[in-house]
């Protein structure tokens, strides 16, 4: 993707955290955090200055997104807690997990916002049918209502189910998902199509679901080409591969 050509990257990138869930399943690239640096570097290089990008982050490794991201360049400006009605940590810990977090990272100086939101938000169980840790889409959507305007382009590099994508064609906004896995991109695509055929507020195309290469090529929006997971060093810039994979983006309307 070139340099500035996103205006929101909203990001739920895996936690460090190794997790599994009740039925076993776990997240790629969550055991390590090799890519974090290079995925957010990325990011900054993406994003459109006097931008925001917001993302959630695991609590247990604060100092390591914390350094990351500022290291990449963006200035952490606020931080939202989504209060959860229910526990969500299987074991028995010291406390009860009933919240999630993210940061508002601004790259440059954004103008403040006429109506900012509160930094402390309900949280809406998502069921985790279509992923093990799936965000909820009125998260997504508060977000994106907050710190994008119709039209824009959202970039979210860690999609997932597509949670992202379906929020941002719900509120008129062009996107760019990236996922690694499979079956979770395959599933986004299919989701972003449901989304599509639903009545949008404004007829914007929406532009794609990639799905996260080392050497994507051509054509529709989430082709294969090789995947991998991040393992031990310095990663060969996969997660910036797959950003600037430019051309799996050109047709906004041809999901593979
Ligand atoms: C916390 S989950 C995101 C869940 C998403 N918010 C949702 O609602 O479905 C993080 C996702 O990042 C993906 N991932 C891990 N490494 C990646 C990489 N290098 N490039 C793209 N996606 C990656 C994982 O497969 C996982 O689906």
């Amino acid at each position: 993707m070139p340099p500035a050509s996103v205006d929101l990257v909203l990001t739920d990138p895996p936690y460090g955290a190794g997790y599994r869930d009740r039925a076993g399943r776990s997240v790629a690239n969550d055991d390590n955090l090799v890519w974090l640096l290079p995925a957010f570097e990325e990011a900054a290089r993406v994003l459109k200055p006097d931008c925001f990008c917001v993302s959630f982050y695991g609590w247990h490794r604060a100092d390591k997104f914390l350094s990351a991201w500022k290291a990449a360049g963006f200035r952490p400006a606020g931080q939202i807690v989504w209060a959860k009605p229910y526990r969500s940590n299987a074991r028995r810990r010291f406390l009860e997990y009933r919240h999630e977090c993210a940061y508002l990272l601004a790259k440059g100086r954004p103008p403040l916002p006429q109506a900012p939101i509160p930094d402390v938000l309900p949280w809406e169980y998502s069921g985790n049918r279509r992923h093990p840790t799936e965000k909820p889409v009125s998260a997504m959507r508060r977000l994106i209502g907050a710190f994008s305007k119709p039209d824009d382009i959202v970039l979210d590099p860690f999609a997932g189910c597509g949670t992202t994508a379906v929020a941002a064609l719900e509120l008129g906004r062009r996107f760019v998902a990236i996922e690694l896995a499979p079956q979770y991109c395959a599933g986004a695509r299919a989701a972003a199509r449901k989304g599509r055929s639903k009545p949008q507020p404004n007829p914007t195309p929406w532009v794609g679901i990639i799905r996260a290469t080392s050497a994507a090529s051509s054509g529709s929006a989430c082709r294969r080409a090789t995947t991998h997971r991040f393992s031990a060093g310095r990663p060969t810039s996969r997660m910036s591969s797959a950003i600037t994979s430019t051309n799996t983006i050109s047709n906004p309307s041809a999901p593979a």
